[in-house]
């Protein structure tokens, strides 16, 4: 199977009541791993690339060529979109013409105004080629790619505005934030979550900063219309764990250890499998 529009996977998590993962990729090893645990979970994916990603990876034509010879190599058989995630206006453009099949254009920075503006036209351009589209209202907490952004509940009236503009599907900030969330984290805002999914009347939502929000609190997010859950942190975490617990294990004894095949193999073990239990607990597990 090619690369797919995110449209028709979000659509049947909607209507399944389940949430289809976005995991961001960095590097091979994440574009590797993240494939491999999503067959093995038989799950759609998509693949998330922020703009420092699609930089760090040299460019985001690179970054499509990467996945897709991955994918084909692998010989991946679930759904899989490449996904700009937060993009700005100008970087969804280009991904858009470099060959990703579904971007996020986030203007929740600029004034709803502006927002609605850039998203309508950001929707005709990737919309004429076949290519999904989510949107954003209100900030969501934490730091993403070096940019701190307040978190913020998205007004319901605002969310309705823009999901009228024919994108894919929402991101609102619910009280979620990307990161670590601090021992003293209030949990996500139901209350918000309902009046905005009924704003938005069948919207598929989608819920950012997925890493280390408690299972039954995104359980509950599906069940008030979110089709999609973000995770980046939590597969760097088990990541490094894995490789520190390598290194302390004194694997590279006489510098063998230290091949980068081998150094790094324990952390993409680790993703794989952290992949995979994400997949069964956002219920997305068996329905590719
Ligand atoms: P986390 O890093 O908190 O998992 O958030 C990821 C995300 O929302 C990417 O858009």
């Amino acid at each position: 199977m090619t690369l797919v529009s995110a449209t028709e996977m979000i659509n049947k998590a909607h209507a399944g009541h389940y949430a289809v993962p976005q995991f961001n990729i960095n590097n091979l090893e994440w574009i590797k791993a993240v494939l491999e645990g999503c067959e093995k979970a038989k799950s759609p994916v998509m693949l998330g690339v922020s703009e420092g990603a699609g930089k760090y990876m040299y460019g985001f034509k690179n970054v499509v060529d990467m996945v897709r010879n991955v994918h084909d190599k692998l010989g991946i058989t679930v759904p899989v979109a490449i996904h700009l995630d937060h993009g700005t206006f100008e970087g969804a453009k280009e991904c858009i013409e470099a060959g990703f099949t579904s971007v996020m254009f986030d203007g929740s920075h600029y004034d709803l105004e502006e927002n609605i503006q850039k998203s309508k036209e950001i929707i005709e351009i990737a919309h004429s080629k076949g290519i999904s589209v989510e949107c954003e209202v209100g900030g969501i907490g934490g730091t993403e790619d070096g940019v701190t952004s307040n978190g913020e509940l998205a007004d319901p009236q605002e969310c309705a505005q823009v999901a009228e503009l024919g994108v894919d599907f929402l991101a609102a900030g619910i009280g979620n934030i990307h990161g670590i969330y601090p021992a003293d984290w209030a949990g996500l805002n139901f209350d918000r979550l309902k009046e905005i999914d009924e704003a938005v009347q069948g919207k598929p939502l989608v819920l950012h900063g997925g890493s280390g929000i408690p299972f039954e609190q995104v359980h509950k997010a599906i069940t008030l219309g979110v089709s999609k859950v973000n995770v980046n942190t939590e597969l760097q975490l088990v990541f490094a764990k894995a490789t520190r617990e390598y290194i302390e294990a004194g694997k590279d004894k006489e510098g063998k250890g230290f091949d980068p095949r081998k150094l790094l193999k324990p952390g993409c073990d680790a993703i794989v499998n952290q992949v995979v239990e994400m997949c069964k607990a956002f219920g997305s597990a068996d329905q590719a």
